[in-house]
């Protein structure tokens, strides 16, 4: 059921104090790469969430660099495509960039012009929420491009940072909190 696939991934994150700097917590997602059915878990329980909260989604968007980890696994699951918002600097072609700030550090986001129609509806994903500086990048690239976010979505949630808030209206889903 949906609490034994909880409890499963919630055993295949670990936790590293002061990495990659003195105060933060570092919430490690490897284990969860690395073992199938934790894995499989996390797909399962997102695939659910989609199913019963969003009648059609066009493109599954995931952020560099692990939402490309579960992010086409989600796509696949659900039959639709997977758009990926990248680090400036590494998408060739036209695209369009947006600046934004992190738990630890500064960073560019871009997306290549055309991998989003206006109107489109698209459900971004990533491994972790924590100021929401990230996947509010990512949705302004979608307000750029004029589609529509239907929501966020993510493994793990750091409650304390409020990235929530940083992210409304858009609605986020989270399997685990700390
Ligand atoms: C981490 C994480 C999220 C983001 C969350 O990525 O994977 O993408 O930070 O933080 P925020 O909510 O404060 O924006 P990071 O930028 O460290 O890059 P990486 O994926 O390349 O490791
Ligand atoms: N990205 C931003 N904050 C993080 C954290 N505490 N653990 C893992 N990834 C992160």
């Amino acid at each position: 059921g949906r609490e034994a696939k909880l409890q499963l991934v919630q055993r295949h994150v670990r936790a590293f104090p002061d990495f990659p700097k003195k105060g933060i917590v570092f919430r490690d997602i490897c284990p969860i790469l690395k073992d199938a059915a934790a894995l499989k878990a996390v797909i399962d329980l997102f695939e659910e969430h989609v199913r019963n909260n969003h009648q059609h989604v066009d493109l599954i968007v995931g952020l560099d660099a692990r939402g490309f980890l579960f992010g086409p696994l989600l796509a696949q699951r659900l039959g639709i495509g997977f758009v990926p918002v990248r680090k400036k600097g590494k998408l060739p072609g036209a695209t369009v960039s947006v600046s934004y700030d992190l738990e630890y550090g500064k960073a560019e986001a871009e997306i290549q012009e055309d991998a989003v129609a206006p109107g489109q509806k698209v459900l971004l994903i990533d491994d972790l929420l924590a100021t929401g500086g990230t996947l509010y990048a990512a949705s302004e690239l979608m307000r750029k491009q004029q589609a529509e976010v239907l929501g966020c979505m993510v493994v793990i949630e750091l409650k304390e940072l409020n990235g929530t808030d940083k992210l409304k209206p858009h609605r986020v889903f989270s399997l685990i909190q700390y």
